[in-house]
C-alpha cells in the first residue's frame, strides 16, 4: 500500500498538470517528419500568462464599441489596457521562478506584460515541460520544431498559465487563393472580364474622390506562411490598374520579415487591393515576424500588438485553422487579444474561408460542417466572398460558392447578432439538417465582397482569375479605413470593433445578397451543399457587400 502511494505522488510531481488538453496532437499529413530534435538546439517558447480583469475587458468592449452607449469610442490606450490585464505580482512571480529554476535565462516580455516569450534548449524545454518530445519537421522547404506529444507543467504554474506556444500546434495550409480556370465548375470564369480596381469601385459606389486624406489613417495587411509580396509588383499593379484616383504606390512599414524569392499570390492579392480600395492612406504589412522557427507565426503577431503603442486602424488576415484541431484554452486566449485590440479601437477582419460551411467527415456518415478559427471568433469582423450574377457586367452579386461560413462549436452566439441570426435559423425548410451545425453558437461571415476572378500582379506578371475570400477582405478593409478616414476628418474615434453597430444598421449601406449556396460535406445527405443566402443576414455572405456612400453616411455620427 505504502509502495503503491509514493508511486503515486512521485508521478504526479513529475507529470505535474497537463495544459491544453484538447488541442490536437497529431501532425498534420501535408508535414513531414524529418527527425528528432537535437538537446542543444534552441527553441523559442511563448508562455501567455494568466490575465487579470478579463471579465471588465469584456464589458469594457461591449461598451466602447455600441454606438447607443455614452462610451463609444472611448477607447484605451496600450497602457490602459496594459493596466486592466497586466498579469498579477503572484503570478509573474510563479512563472519567472520556473523558468529560473529550470535554468531558463533569456526572456522577452510585452508592454502589456501577459507574455513571456524565452530561449532555452530543447533538453531544458524538455524538463520544464514534461511529457514533451521535440522534432523537428518539414513542408514545402519550410521547417518547425514541435513536440509529438502533449505537454505539462508543474501543479504550482498551472493556474497561472493560458498556454506554451511553440509547442504543438503547426502553421496551417495557406488559404490557398484559386485559379478560376484550374478549379471545377465555375461556370465561364475564362470568359470572365475580371474584377480590377476600377470594378470594385464601380460595384461598391467610390468615387475618384473618394481617397483617404487624413493625416493619421493607416490600414494593415497580416501574411503568416512564407508569403511576401514585392514592391515591384505592388508598383506595376498600380500602374496598370489604379489609374483615375489619388493611391500610393509604395507599403509604408514592413514590420517582420520578407523573405526573399518569389512573391506570393495571396501576398500580392492583399496589399494590391488595400491599398487600391482604401487609396491613399498610409499601409503597413505585417509578414511573419517570429524570430525562430520555432514559434508559431501568428501568435508572434498578436504579441507584436501588445508591443507597439502605435498600429493601424485595420487589420485585414486571410487565416485560419479547423475550430476541432485547437485548443479551447488558446482560443479563449486569442479571443482576449482580438478584445485588446478592439479596446485600442482597432478593427480585426478575418477571411471566413474559402470551403463553404467545410466538412468534417466522421464515421458512420455522421459528418458535420467545419467551423473555422479565428473566423469564428465573436471578437472580430469576418468577410465572405460573392460574384457578379452576370460575369460580363457590373451588375448584382450573388454568393461565390466557395465563401466560409456557418456557426462555432467553441463560442456562444454573442447578443449583437442574436436577432440577426434567429431570423434566418426560422426558416427551417431551408437549412441543412440540425445535426450538422450547431445553431447555438457564434455564427458567420458578417459582411461580404466580390471574391471571384481577381486581376493581380505577381512576379511582375498580370494574373486574371484569381479567387478567395483573401480577395473581399482587404477590399472591405480598404472600405472601412476610407470610412475612418472621415471621421477622423470630423474629429471623431475609429471604428474599432464593428460588429455591434453592424448588427444595430440591419443591412443599411450593403447591398442584399439573397441567391445561391456555398458548399457542404459531399455526402449523400446535404450533397455538397452547405447553407443558403437568403434577405437580410446569411451565413453565407452576412449582411452583404458595401455600398459606400451609403455605409459612409450611416457610420459617420457620433
Ligand atoms: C517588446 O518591445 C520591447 C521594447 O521595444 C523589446 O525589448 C522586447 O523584446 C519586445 N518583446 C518581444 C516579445 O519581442
Ligand atoms: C450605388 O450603386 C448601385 C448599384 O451599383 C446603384 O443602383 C446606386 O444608384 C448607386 N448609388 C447609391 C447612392 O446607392
Ligand atoms: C492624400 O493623403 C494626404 C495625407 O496623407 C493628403 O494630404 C492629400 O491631400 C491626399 N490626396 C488627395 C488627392 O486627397
Ligand atoms: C496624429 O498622430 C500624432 C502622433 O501620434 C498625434 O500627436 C496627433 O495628435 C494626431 N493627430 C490627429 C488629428 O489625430
Ligand atoms: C454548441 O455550441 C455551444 C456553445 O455555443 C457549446 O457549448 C456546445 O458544446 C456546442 N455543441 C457541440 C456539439 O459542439
Amino acid at each position: 500500500m505504502r509502495v503503491l502511494v509514493s508511486l503515486f505522488l512521485s508521478v504526479w510531481l513529475v507529470y505535474g498538470e497537463r495544459l491544453e488538453n484538447d488541442q490536437t496532437t497529431s501532425v498534420p499529413e501535408d508535414w513531414l517528419h524529418v527527425g528528432q530534435a537535437g538537446p542543444l538546439e534552441e527553441l523559442e517558447l511563448t508562455f501567455a500568462l494568466k490575465q487579470q480583469n478579463v471579465g471588465r475587458v469584456k464589458d469594457l468592449l461591449e461598451l466602447v464599441s455600441d454606438p447607443d452607449s455614452q462610451h463609444y469610442g472611448k477607447y484605451l490606450t496600450l497602457e490602459e489596457v496594459t493596466s486592466l490585464v497586466k498579469p498579477s505580482q503572484l503570478t509573474e512571480k510563479v512563472v519567472l521562478t520556473w523558468l529560473q529554476s529550470h535554468g531558463v535565462k533569456i526572456c522577452h516580455t510585452v508592454h502589456t506584460q501577459d507574455f513571456l516569450q524565452c530561449s532555452m534548449t530543447v533538453q531544458v524545454a524538455e524538463t520544464l515541460l514534461p511529457g514533451t518530445e521535440f522534432h523537428r519537421y518539414n513542408r514545402d522547404g519550410q521547417t518547425v520544431v514541435r513536440s509529438s506529444s502533449p505537454y505539462s507543467v508543474h501543479d504550482d504554474v498551472s493556474q497561472h498559465l493560458d498556454f506554451v506556444g511553440g509547442v504543438l500546434r503547426f502553421p496551417p495550409k495557406g488559404r490557398e487563393v484559386s485559379r478560376g480556370w484550374a478549379g471545377t465548375g465555375r461556370s465561364g470564369s475564362g470568359f470572365h472580364l475580371g474584377v480590377t480596381p476600377a470594378t470594385i469601385r464601380t460595384r461598391y459606389n467610390l468615387t475618384a474622390a473618394d481617397v483617404g486624406t487624413a493625416a493619421n489613417n493607416s490600414q494593415a495587411v497580416a501574411q503568416f506562411l512564407e508569403q511576401f509580396y514585392h514592391p515591384a509588383d505592388l508598383a506595376e499593379f498600380m500602374i496598370l490598374f489604379a489609374r483615375g484616383f489619388k493611391h500610393h504606390t509604395e507599403v509604408e512599414r514592413v514590420v517582420g520579415t520578407q523573405g526573399g524569392g518569389k512573391a506570393g499570390m495571396e501576398a500580392s492579392l492583399d496589399v494590391e487591393y488595400i491599398m487600391s480600395t482604401g487609396a491613399n492612406i498610409s499601409t503597413w504589412v505585417f509578414t511573419n515576424p517570429g524570430r525562430h522557427e520555432s514559434q508559431e507565426p501568428f501568435l508572434q503577431w498578436m504579441l507584436l500588438l501588445s508591443n507597439m503603442s502605435a498600429v493601424p486602424w485595420v487589420h485585414t488576415i486571410s487565416y485560419g485553422d479547423d475550430e476541432d484541431s485547437l485548443s479551447t484554452a488558446y482560443m479563449n486566449r486569442i479571443n482576449v487579444e482580438f478584445m485588446k485590440a478592439g479596446l485600442r479601437g482597432i478593427s480585426m477582419l478575418f477571411a471566413s474561408g474559402d470551403s463553404g460551411a467545410g466538412c468534417r467527415y466522421l464515421k458512420k456518415e455522421n459528418n458535420v460542417f467545419r467551423p473555422s478559427f479565428p473566423a469564428s471568433s465573436p471578437y472580430v469582423t469576418t468577410v465572405g466572398g460573392t460574384s457578379f450574377k452576370n460575369p460580363f457586367k457590373i451588375s448584382y452579386e450573388v454568393t461565390d460558392y466557395i465563401s466560409g461560413g456557418g456557426f462555432s462549436n467553441a463560442f456562444a452566439m454573442p447578443d449583437y447578432q442574436v436577432k440577426a441570426v434567429n431570423a434566418y435559423l426560422k426558416d427551417e425548410q431551408a437549412l441543412p439538417p440540425k445535426s450538422y451545425f450547431n445553431s447555438s453558437g457564434r455564427a458567420y461571415p458578417d459582411m461580404a465582397a466580390l471574391s471571384d476572378n481577381y486581376w493581380i500582379v505577381s512576379n511582375l506578371i498580370p494574373i486574371p482569375w484569381i479567387s478567395g475570400t483573401s480577395a473581399s477582405t482587404p477590399v472591405v478593409g480598404g472600405i472601412l479605413s476610407l470610412i475612418n478616414d472621415q471621421r477622423f476628418l470630423k474629429g471623431l474615434p475609429s471604428l474599432g470593433f464593428l460588429n455591434p453597430q453592424l448588427y444595430k444598421l440591419q443591412g443599411t449601406g450593403l447591398f442584399d445578397v439573397t441567391e445561391g449556396c456555398h458548399l457542404g460535406c459531399l455526402d449523400e445527405k446535404v450533397e455538397g451543399k452547405g447553407f443558403c443566402a437568403a434577405s437580410s443576414w446569411d451565413p453565407v455572405t452576412g449582411w452583404g457587400t458595401p455600398n459606400y456612400p451609403i455605409l459612409l453616411s450611416a457610420l459617420l455620427h457620433s
